[in-house]
């Protein structure tokens, strides 16, 4: 005992695999409790069973984000399972991709419902708690998408534009109760998500080499790169971190364009 997150109780959405799964590993070696979502029930238990061999409290519920009913009652479950919870992450997500005039209003609300009023919902389940215990955090996975542009990729960099808005206006109505809201910004990470991506066109072994070919380093960013950012924004290593956002992209954020 005695890690970075010891006292730390904490909620992951997203959690049954990728950077949602990468967190939980981290966040439980470090000594924090666990409560995992995810609306892949399947998955969810099978990533939770395999978690258990690090040790430490852990629990979890399937469930989807955009039901702000569900999300109630399972703040309140994850309060009795691991103890009164005192740190959100809003990681789940999902890539809707588009051209502008080819978006449907079936998929423009699919993306603001998960990748921006989900994590809302989350957020206005767990606040009231965090304010009556006189602190607490809130990581809002975001993206470089929050503040730059892949052409045919609409209207998810929208959706994290605003996940970035909520977390700069969270983290100032919140800050007198001690309340960190922040975001963290990825750009690609070797997850599923990425690899579906890749999928989507005619040579996805060629997309894949010319994403790798973008990067000033020549590869992506790991889960575990993710998750190791994660841990520092929830521990108490910077307290005076608030409605701000961390991105971690290897640096292709500053590359005017390749040589
Ligand atoms: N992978 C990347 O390159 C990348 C880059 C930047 C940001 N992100 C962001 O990081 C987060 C995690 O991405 P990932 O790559 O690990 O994704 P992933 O697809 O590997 O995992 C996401 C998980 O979220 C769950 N989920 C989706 N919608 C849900 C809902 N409505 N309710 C509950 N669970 C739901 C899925 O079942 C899945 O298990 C997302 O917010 C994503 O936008 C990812």
């Amino acid at each position: 005992m005695g890690g970075r997150l010891q006292g730390k109780h904490i909620l992951i959405t997203g959690a049954a695999q990728g950077i949602g799964l990468a967190m939980a590993k981290a966040f439980l070696r470090e000594d924090a409790a666990v409560f995992l979502v995810d609306r892949d029930a399947a998955l969810l238990a099978k990533s939770a069973k395999e978690l258990q061999s690090i040790g430490g409290r852990l629990g979890y519920l399937p469930a989807d984000i955009t039901d702000a009913g569900t999300i109630t009652t399972l703040v309140a479950q994850a309060n009795e399972e691991i103890g009164q919870l005192n740190a959100l992450v809003n990681n789940a997500g999902v890539n809707v991709f588009a051209e502008p005039l080819e978006t449907t209003d079936e998929l423009w609300n699919r993306c603001f419902d998960i990748n921006l009023k989900g994590a809302w919902n989350c957020c206005k389940a767990v606040l009231p708690g965090l304010i009556e215990q006189g602190g607490g955090v809130i990581l809002n996975i975001a993206s470089t998408h929050a503040f730059t542009i892949i052409p045919h990729t609409f209207p998810y960099p929208l959706a994290k534009h605003a996940l970035l808005g909520m977390t700069k206006s969270l983290g100032l109505e919140y800050a007198a109760h001690n309340i960190r809201v922040n975001a963290l910004a990825p750009g690609y990470v070797s997850t599923q998500k990425v690899i579906d991506y890749w999928n989507g066109f005619a040579d996805p072994e060629a997309a894949k080499a010319e994403t790798m070919k973008l990067h000033p380093g020549g590869r992506i960013a790991t889960p575990e790169e993710i998750a190791m950012a994660a841990v520092f924004m929830i521990s108490d290593e910077c307290p005076f971190m608030n409605a701000t956002c961390l991105t971690i992209d290897g640096g292709l954020g500053v590359l005017q364009h390749p040589a």
